[in-house]
């Protein structure tokens, strides 16, 4: 598309492709591609995600001027940091810089991951809040994965930028990613408008699968989504799981996306020990209330025998255990 009507939007757009030159041309920036290089970043998914560097000094705020930029705009932009009496600074230094887009992407904000293992900085920095950002409607990869969902039938969400890219490189190309913070209604309501189908595929770890938990919730109670849900094993991120087991394995962890009902009992067994009886019951108890809440019956049936099976115990005493159930919830 052309160039945006709104002063903000073009600069971050100019200042987009000011840190992908800096990153690819200059010798400032070969900081950032030493370190692109250790995260496998292609020349290709740089490009794709316009991906960029931020240097040490300030040198985006003397391009931006020299563009003739007002001091005004500058300010507004959430670029800069400024001195009490006036005076603007760089925000973003010695960072690898990812652009966020609004749902038509346009650039609207950055982050920026720091390369240093330095656990003092924050590991990733965010544009603050403007007028053109509002970080809770945004989610990376947005207007590319909206594209990509036509043909993939379906949306992946994601916990991190780094995991959309790894996705995307593993042929997984219909990838979104909110801003760390959790998900949002705003931002369920744009995917709505996509597609009904959305897989989770969060990090492995505890607080991974806890947002897990807390997404399934809040895509239920928006209601009329087709949910599949990821865990990956040994604690891993989509990208060190891409890089542990490549990309054949992470697409089958993909089409093995288990269903909501599917991962609350998978989630449910995680909290009882099943070896001890008396807890056994309490987890079929659990089990079999969760069941009744299911109002096709053949899925109920279905997902009985499944826990039955499992637990080794009759597909009949489960039954007349959700009889009950049905019956105390009438
Ligand atoms: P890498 O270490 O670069 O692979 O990042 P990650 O995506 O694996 O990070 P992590 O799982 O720790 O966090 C997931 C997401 O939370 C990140 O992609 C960021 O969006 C966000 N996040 C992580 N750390 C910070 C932080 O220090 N500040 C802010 N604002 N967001 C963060
Ligand atoms: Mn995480
Ligand atoms: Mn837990
Ligand atoms: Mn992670
Ligand atoms: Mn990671």
């Amino acid at each position: 598309g052309g160039r945006s009507s709104n002063p903000l939007i073009r600069l971050h757009e100019d200042a987009a492709s000011f840190y992908h030159q800096v990153l690819l041309t200059t010798k400032a920036g070969e900081r950032g591609m030493q370190y692109a290089r250790e995260r496998e970043l292609s020349r290709d998914i740089l490009d794709h995600f316009q991906i960029g560097y931020a240097p040490e000094n300030n040198v985006l705020l003397m391009y931006l001027k020299g563009k003739g930029y007002s001091d005004d705009d500058l300010a507004q932009s959430g670029l800069f940091i400024q001195t009490e009496d006036g005076r603007m600074f760089d925000r973003f230094r010695d960072r690898l810089m990812f652009p966020l887009g609004n749902e038509n992407g346009q650039i609207i904000g950055f982050s920026g991951r720091r390369l240093s293992q330095d656990k003092t900085q924050a590991k990733y920095m965010n544009s603050p809040e403007t007028s053109i950002f509002n970080k809770s409607k945004v989610l990376f990869h947005f207007a590319e994965a909206k594209k990509a969902a036509r043909s993939e039938k379906r949306l992946v969400l994601y916990e991190g930028y780094m995991d959309v890219i790894a996705a995307y490189k593993a042929g997984v190309t219909a990838g979104i990613a909110s801003m760390g913070t959790s998900l949002t209604d705003q931002q369920i309501y744009l995917l709505k408008r996509i597609t009904n189908n959305v897989i989770i595929n969060y990090d492995g770890d505890d607080p991974g699968i806890h947002a897990e938990e807390r997404a399934v919730e809040l895509f239920e109670k928006a209601g009329g989504f087709n949910l599949g849900l990821v865990i990956l094993p040994e604690k891993l991120d989509p990208d060190e799981y891409v890089k542990k087991y490549g990309v054949e394995k992470y697409q089958e962890e993909i089409k093995g996306a288990l269903s909501p009902t599917d991962f609350f009992l998978r989630r449910l067994a995680h909290k009882y020990n099943l070896q001890n009886d008396r807890e056994k019951l309490l987890y079929l108890d659990e089990a079999v209330k969760k069941i009744a809440t299911i109002s096709n019956p053949i899925e109920q049936d279905l997902f009985l025998k499944k826990v039955a099976d499992k637990q080794g115990v009759s597909l009949e005493s489960l039954k007349a255990s959700l009889m009950r159930e049905v019956r105390k919830n009438r």
